[in-house]
């Protein structure tokens, strides 16, 4: 089957997109509002971009055709907090992504405990089994949509995952949740190793 999208309408060709690139990590992103009133919500179309500096990304859709809150907050305070999800916070990220007004906040809804971070001023999620702090760099217009580029000043990281001795997080304890497609969404809980070809790999 061949499919332009040229062809689809916007939400088959959402369809399309978020069943074809699979499974997505999730960034659930915490930011205050200029009144100091907490924020979390997931994001999906997200990933890590380099490491020098270390540079995550994500993307924020407008709703009925306004900006969401996440992206007002860090437009307006160039900062913001990635929790990372895992198994036993799947139900409290979903219970966030609902549409809130403005004022309400999440961490209160979900029952989570807001953190105090370091170097920004958003918290962080005290459950999650990481945090990375960010710094705005460039938020980029991509289409409806805008493209949020942070720089990790800061990452929290829960003790029992962290391997001093190879400087990697444990995989089997991390338990990270990814989305699939629609409500669907992926554990990692079936891990495999292969070695890379090159010997100059320094992962
Ligand atoms: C797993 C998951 C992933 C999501 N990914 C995105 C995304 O990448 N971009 C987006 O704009 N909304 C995404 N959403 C929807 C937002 O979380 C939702 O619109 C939320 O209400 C935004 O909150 P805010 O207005 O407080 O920023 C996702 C929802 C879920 C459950």
């Amino acid at each position: 089957m061949q499919i332009d999208p040229q062809t689809l309408d916007s939400t088959a060709v959402y369809k399309l997109l978020i069943s074809s690139v699979v499974p997505r990590p999730i960034a659930w992103v915490s930011s205050l509002d200029t009144a100091g009133v907490g924020n979390l919500a997931p994001f999906s179309y997200f990933m890590a971009i380099t490491a020098e500096p270390p540079t995550i990304a994500f993307a924020c859709s407008p709703r009925e055709g306004a900006k969401k809150d996440t992206l007002r907050n860090v437009e307006a305070a160039g900062e913001f907090v990635v929790n990372v999800v895992d198994d036993e916070r799947a139900e409290q990220m979903n219970l966030s992504s609902g549409d809130y007004a403005p004022d309400v906040d999440e961490f209160v809804l979900t029952g989570l405990t807001a953190a105090p971070s370091v170097k920004v001023k958003p918290p962080r999620v005290a459950e999650a089994p990481i945090s990375m702090e960010c710094t705005v760099g460039r938020i980029l217009p991509v289409g409806k949509a805008h493209l949020v580029l942070g720089e990790i000043v800061q990452w929290h990281v829960r003790d029992d995952i962290y391997d001093a001795a190879t400087g990697r997080l444990d995989m089997h304890r991390l338990r990270p949740v990814g989305r699939l497609t629609g409500n669907l969404y992926s554990h990692i809980h079936q891990i495999f190793e292969m070695k890379r070809p090159s010997a100059s790999y320094r992962g």
